[in-house]
């Protein structure tokens, strides 16, 4: 029996309101809690809606802290690429979380290594991760964890595939400005959060969905590990869900 629970929302807006719904109990049980989050075209509807509830006088983020999954390597945090600049202009700045609360893996670290062990450090010292919100790559990264021989356990350096790189030049002038290599929270700092939302929506994402969910678990799909999580909740479209035995 799956122990993950799936929710099949009508379309990516009201994809938006369900995991909106799951942050405002978290955010409700503890307004000091721990927000992972994510970049990418995802997420974008569940922003939306959380920066309506706050504007609406429902949530409240000025006592909120949260710490995003990766980070291009080489992008400036004011590059519109990087994904600090992202969180900036799709969330943070329209909400009352303070700044100095959100962390970022640091692009321009000269000294890689000690950037990502100093990362892990951040992430303990604030009590760890309340909630991960995930979205998932083509094929099957969480994060920046692309497929290879094993689970990478905590922040580290990675090399982006082909795969990724293509699917991400759409935010870029060419594919020669996508960076190769990025930082990445591990597959054991994902998997140490309390709880994780994982979302995907379009038809793009049905085969992918269906193999981390129904399928083995295997480090060649990174997404699949979620499985041996307690407590993952997978918000799908209809699109996404089409493959799915629902
Ligand atoms: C990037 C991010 C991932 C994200 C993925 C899918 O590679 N590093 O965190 O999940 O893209 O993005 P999208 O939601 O735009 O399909």
């Amino acid at each position: 029996m799956l122990k993950v629970n799936i929710i099949k929302a009508k379309d990516p807006a009201e994809a938006g309101k369900l995991a909106a719904d799951i942050f405002q109990e978290v955010m409700t049980n503890n307004p000091n809690c721990v927000l992972g989050l994510a970049t990418g075209s995802t997420p974008l509807p569940l922003y939306r809606e959380l920066i309506a509830r706050e504007k609406a006088g429902v949530l409240n983020f000025s006592t909120v802290r949260s710490a995003n999954l990766d980070e291009y390597k080489g992008l400036a945090p004011d590059h519109p690429q990087s994904y600090r600049y992202f969180m900036q202009d799709n969330l943070f700045d329209h909400i009352s979380i303070d700044p100095a609360n959100t962390i970022v893996p640091d692009g321009l670290a000269t000294d890689a290594e000690a950037m990502c062990a100093e990362y892990e450090k951040k992430i303990e010292a604030m009590g760890g991760v309340d909630i991960q919100l995930l979205g998932i790559g083509h094929d099957g990264h969480i994060g920046f964890n692309e497929p290879c021989d094993h689970f990478p356990v905590a922040t580290h350096e990675v090399e982006l595939e082909e795969i990724t790189r293509q699917a991400n030049k759409r935010f870029f002038d060419s594919i020669d400005d996508v960076p190769t290599a990025a930082y990445t929270m591990g597959i054991g700092t994902v998997m140490a959060a309390r709880k994780v939302l994982l979302m995907a929506t379009g038809k793009d994402k049905a085969e992918i969905v269906y193999k981390s969910f129904f399928g083995p678990v295997t480090p060649q799909v990174p997404a699949s590990i979620l499985q041996f999580h307690s407590d993952v909740t997978v918000i799908v479209d209809e699109a996404a869900a089409s493959l799915l035995p629902l």
